[in-house]
């Protein structure tokens, strides 16, 4: 996917994405970057990161897509975010990772790397983005990518990765209400399955998650959701459900 540089839009706005590098959070680079916007993508693998930062769609010459190489559980990748990126303007968390085993077989430390990577994670990196904001006294918006299984959704084998997606959500809707006044919306996006390499595991595939429609979601209903909680300025601590009602079967 390449680029032609024509006219500048009006205006553009500089998105962070964590995860970046591939599936939810590649798809949403693609679409915000085919708009004019500027896209800093955040990830671990720096291969996998430079190519997909390289790849992103150019569509004026002042458009300069980045990338920074980090885990998003550690404060020193915010610290980076932080001394490099001071105007940001949208946040969009959906760097992630998932779980595959039964809970007595989910080693302690394979149950803080979820939780550290999904849910300290997303809450160190709206701490970095929603201060820097405020600092700016600039409006902003930060999607935080949940999951179905954060809702009513329950598969078995799964229950750390519900927790930490379960907290995004509770995270999500109280930072709303704490930077709302300020101009800073806070919503999550809670997908139901998409391909991804996330769910290309087989005990995933072994489990469905089909749901009354018969499918799973495509990956542009997912990043569709995206874009509307950015552009719709009076969205503000909302999940925004992608799920074709999994969570209720
Ligand atoms: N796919 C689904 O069906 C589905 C459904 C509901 C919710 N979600 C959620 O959507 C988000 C994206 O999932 P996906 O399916 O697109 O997964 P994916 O294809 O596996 O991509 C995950 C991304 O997160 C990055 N990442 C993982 N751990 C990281 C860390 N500690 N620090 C920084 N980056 C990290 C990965 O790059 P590196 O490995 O190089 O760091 C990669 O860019 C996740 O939060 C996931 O829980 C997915």
């Amino acid at each position: 996917m390449s680029s032609t540089a024509t006219a500048t839009p009006a205006k553009y706005l500089r998105f962070l994405i964590t995860g970046g590098s591939r599936g939810i959070g590649l798809a949403c680079a693609h679409r915000f970057a085919s708009q004019g916007h500027h896209i800093i993508l955040l990830a671990r693998n720096n291969a996998a990161l430079s190519t997909a930062t390289s790849e992103l769609p150019r569509t004026h010459s002042e458009q300069n897509h980045e990338c920074i190489i980090g885990d998003v559980s550690q404060q020193e990748t915010w610290e980076k975010v932080k001394a490099e990126h001071k105007k940001l303007d949208v946040l969009i968390s959906a760097a992630g990772i998932s779980q595959t085993s039964l809970l007595s077989r989910t080693k302690p430390d394979a149950i803080n790397s979820i939780i550290s990577t999904n849910l300290t994670g997303t809450i160190l990196g709206s701490r970095t983005v929603s201060s820097l904001l405020l600092h700016r006294r600039s409006p902003g918006v930060i999607v935080n990518i949940s999951s179905v299984l954060g809702l009513s959704k329950c598969i078995p084998g799964t229950s750390v990765y519900a927790a930490s997606k379960a907290g995004v959500i509770g995270f999500s809707r109280a930072l709303a209400v704490e930077v709302g006044s300020r101009g800073i919306r806070v919503n999550t996006v809670c997908p139901g399955y998409v391909k991804t390499q996330m769910t290309e595991d087989v005990r995933i595939r072994e489990i469905g998650g089909d749901g009354p429609m018969g499918r799973w979601a495509e990956m542009d209903e997912v990043v569709n959701a995206v874009e509307f909680v950015v552009n719709n300025g009076y969205v503000n601590g909302a999940e925004v459900v992608v799920d074709g009602g999994l969570r209720l079967s």
